[in-house]
């Protein structure tokens, strides 16, 4: 599907990924939909895009919140009519092993990586199923979710969750004209290493990681050519190639990581 003009529903535009894709869509002129917790932040990303021409809509919305999304979906539908894309981005980590993990931090994985996801489909899909023309959910899930590395077992776990989710309902919704694409970055440099409190000098090569308008480009060009998946950076595919099919080597490497500090 070429994107210009189209309406997009973004979670998480307020840094990162989702940021970065709000700006590529705005250079094509697209209504867009920007949601997170942090509206100040969100106001910042709304006049970069209607500086590039673009109409936008900022709607607080907490993934966790069922209130908040059909609010916010009510607001969009009232604004811009039916919705073309959603971006379903939004989400967090928290790495350690599983006995420092804290509850929250688990049940905030969970609430926000699988179940906000899937909220946020369900409801921003009601407003997809009325029309006839070709629409498209992308979910943000994580190279963590088709390998497995120790102390990120409950995000990997959200993430293998989510891409199962995608993949299921592909099929279903084959007959409402909605394409479903899901995206496994690799390390790529946001917040959200400081946000799961990670120091980002523990990381190593973390001043070289991929950049969130990489992840964008790779989104819009999958939007564009209807990729069911797409792995960033491009040599990443390797290492799911690896976990897949010669899982002993994926084993043997991925465990330097488990007394890795991170804190
Ligand atoms: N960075 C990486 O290395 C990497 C790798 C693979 C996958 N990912 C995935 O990429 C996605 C985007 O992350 P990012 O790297 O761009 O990190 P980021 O800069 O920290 O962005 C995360 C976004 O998620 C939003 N968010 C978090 N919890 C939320 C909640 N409860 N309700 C609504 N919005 C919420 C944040 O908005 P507010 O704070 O405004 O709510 C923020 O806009 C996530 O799903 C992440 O798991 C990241």
């Amino acid at each position: 599907m070429k994107l210009t003009n189209k309406v997009i529903f973004i979670t998480g535009a307020s840094s990162g990924i989702g940021k970065s894709f709000a700006i590529k869509a705005a250079q094509d002129k697209c209504k867009l939909i920007l949601t997170g917790r942090n509206i100040e932040k969100l106001q910042d990303v709304e006049k970069e895009c209607v500086a590039l021409g673009s109409e936008v809509l900022v709607v607080s919305m907490d993934v966790t919140s069922e209130d908040q999304i059909i609010n916010a979906v009510n607001l969009a539908k009232d604004k811009f009519g039916n919705i073309d894309v959603l971006f379903n981005n939004a989400g967090l980590g928290f790495v350690d092993q599983l006995v420092n993990l804290k509850t929250l931090e688990i049940k905030t994985m969970i609430d926000t990586n699988i179940t906000g996801m899937i909220m946020v489909a369900k409801y921003v899909l009601e407003s997809m199923i009325n029309t006839s023309n070709t629409k498209h959910i992308v979910f943000t899930s994580s190279i963590a979710g088709l390998t497995t590395l120790p102390q990120w077992s409950v995000y990997c776990a959200t993430k293998w969750a989510i891409t199962a989710f995608a993949d299921s309902i592909r099929t279903e919704l084959k007959k409402y004209n909605i394409l479903i694409t899901t995206v496994h970055p690799g390390p790529i440099k946001t917040d959200f290493f400081n946000r799961a409190n990670i120091n980002t000098n523990a990381l190593g090569d973390y001043k070289n990681f991929t950049s969130p308008e990489d992840v964008a480009n790779a989104v819009y060009n999958a939007i564009y050519k209807n990729n069911s998946k797409v792995i960033v950076p491009g040599y990443f595919k390797f290492l799911y190639l690896i976990s897949k099919y010669l899982p002993f080597i994926s084993k043997m490497t991925s465990n330097r990581f488990a007394n890795q500090k991170y804190h």
